[in-house]
């Protein structure tokens, strides 16, 4: 196999944020910028000689290209053997589980999320470690600094090898196993919940709608919704998975996933709607009339796992996001079992799962997953759901009232100021940061402020601290208000404002949500003068 040697110059930009590198296509498009990240993982890593890697991404523009350029380089560079999902398509989650089964090295995942594809739009890629999740941020910070450095990059001149047909081809000494991205997830699902109980309730009437979004769960919710599980043909919506997602944007929210939602709240709704984004691992979970939030998705499933053969056993700890609301840590207490909170991104909980301290972990943006895998997983949230309302013969309203009523309602809202300049949004944090010692005692519309801080975290297995992970107002009876910067963005800053009110049992469970939360929402204003740095008067996103 003849290797080319090939000179670079670095490229400035390519520092990986809250999920691995995400830019613009174009931006990837730029000569050697592809390769010069690719090879910066590499150069990161040891020990890979003649070891597996498995790759592939969420089917969006682009996602076939750099699999080619993966595949050279991984050759080049002394890799044994590359997994491929066939077509170049792997959930986020399937490929977790597909690094974790192969016992490969680690594996190049290709997707932003669910930020838009298409020729002017989003690409990503991101280095998961053996684990099976992302690569942790000393891992991260090494390949930083080495595309900081870089002067060559190593690739075969071979040609494109075939990755629509299941099998296995040769590039020089590496076998490039080109698999089925689908079944293998599918029979993890099935070993974790009851099919035959879910099937049943499905036969018995049970109507729902799954919202793939064009984007690459198609594939995956056909086989276990409609044929493992035998809900209708038509059952999955947008089944097929494009490289611009149909001109939408893959992001399961109630903004992105209107149709589905309108679907959910109209007169002949039916009982049960959920929805994944661009690469498969975000949920959305709405009710027959009735939204859930994810935070309160997480605490209802943490709450009920048990239910589900794959959790008989019980949890052993729950993991959630600092944004992520409290309601998990009042399941968490009447388990008794250990609750931790972590700065936003999966990469925090991969070490919590494999020290087998937390069996579930959750974020606010839609993602919950288990000790299964080591990312978040969109069908796995939707199966225990499923699993767990085969079992109660409830409505999710009633399984969400029920829930309310045991342990009391985390009122709660994500306000997102997107497209704001870099620099505003800096000066915004700034001056939050500034004054968060004296605002101690302080009273404004959302009551008296307990406590400010800006939140740091200090992993348990392994000491290792992260700090400035969002502001943190704190109020005397429980709320609160959080601000951070995205990670994820290619374009400009987004604020995100996380607004929580805890109601306990006994108080009015039944509010709207904007009411319950209206004297935090004002508090946020005069604590971090939105309007006054931003321009802005109102959020662009509420979840
Ligand atoms: C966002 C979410 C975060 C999630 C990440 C990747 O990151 O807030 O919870 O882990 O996407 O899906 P952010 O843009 O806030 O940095
Ligand atoms: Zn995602």
């Amino acid at each position: 196999m003849p290797v080319q040697t090939i000179a670079t110059t670095p490229y400035d930009d390519q520092k990986p944020g809250t999920s691995g590198l995400r830019k613009k296509v174009r931006v990837f498009q730029q000569p050697g910028y592809a390769e010069n990240f690719v090879q910066s993982v590499f150069d990161s890593l040891e020990g890979f000689a003649g070891q597996t890697l498995v790759v592939g991404g969420d089917g969006r523009y682009l996602n076939r290209d750099v699999i080619q350029i993966v595949l050279k380089m991984a050759a080049a560079n002394g890799f044994g053997r590359v997994i491929v999902g066939q077509g170049g398509i792997l959930s986020t989650p399937a490929a977790s589980h597909l690094i974790r089964a192969s016992g490969a090295f680690g594996g190049l995942v290709l997707s932003a999320s669910h930020n838009p594809g298409g020729p002017d739009e989003d690409f990503g890629i991101k280095y998961n470690v053996g684990n099976g999740g992302p690569a942790p941020e000393k891992v991260t910070d090494a390949i930083h600094a080495r595309t900081l450095t870089i002067d060559q990059y190593r690739i075969s001149d071979d040609s494109d090898v075939d990755i629509d047909s299941v099998g296995t081809a040769k590039m020089g000494d590496m076998a490039v196993e080109v698999v089925d991205p689908v079944a293998l997830y599918a029979d993890l699902m099935e070993s974790l919940f009851d099919f035959a109980a879910i099937r049943a309730m499905i036969a018995g009437g049970f109507t729902l709608a799954f919202d793939s979004m064009s984007a690459v769960t198609g594939p995956y919710a056909i086989e276990i919704i409609e044929r493992r599980l035998g809900a209708p043909a038509g059952t999955v919506m947008n089944g097929t998975p494009l490289p611009d997602f149909g001109h939408h944007h893959p992001d399961p929210n109630l903004v992105h996933a209107k149709e589905l939602y309108n679907r959910l709240m109209a007169d002949d709704a039916p009982d049960f709607g959920a929805a994944s984004d661009g690469d498969g691992d975000r949920n959305l979970i709405i009710g027959r009339h009735s939204y859930v939030t994810p935070s309160d998705s997480l605490a209802v499933l943490a709450a009920n796992a048990h239910l589900a053969p794959g959790y008989v056993a019980g949890l052993k700890g729950i993991a959630r996001s600092m944004p992520t609301s409290g309601a998990a840590d009042r399941v968490a207490q009447k388990l008794g079992v250990p609750l931790y909170e972590t700065p936003t991104g999966w990469k925090f909980f991969g070490n919590l799962l494999d020290a087998g301290m937390a069996t579930i972990c959750g974020e606010e943006s839609a993602g919950t997953g288990s000790d299964h895998v080591r990312e978040k997983d969109g069908i796995w949230a939707v199966l225990l759901w499923l699993n767990i309302l085969a079992v109660r013969k409830q409505s999710v309203a009633a399984i969400m009232a029920d829930h309310w009523a045991t342990y009391g309602r985390n009122y709660y809202a994500r306000h997102d100021y997107e497209s704001i300049a870099k620099d505003k949004a800096d000066a915004l944090m700034a001056a939050l940061r500034s004054k968060l010692d004296s605002l101690p005692g302080t009273t404004n519309s959302g009551g008296t402020i307990a406590a400010a801080d800006d939140f740091a975290y200090t992993d348990p297995t392994d000491g290792s601290v992260s700090r400035n992970q969002g502001v943190r107002i704190l109020f005397t009876d429980g709320s609160r208000v959080v601000f951070r910067l995205s990670g994820t963005g290619t374009e400009g800053a987004t604020l995100r404002v996380y607004i929580e009110r805890y109601v306990p049992v006994g108080g009015d469970l039944g509010m709207e949500t904007g009411d319950a939360l209206a004297p935090l929402i004002a508090a946020a204003q005069e604590v971090a003068d939105i309007a006054g740095f931003t321009g802005m008067e109102a959020p662009s996103v509420i979840t």
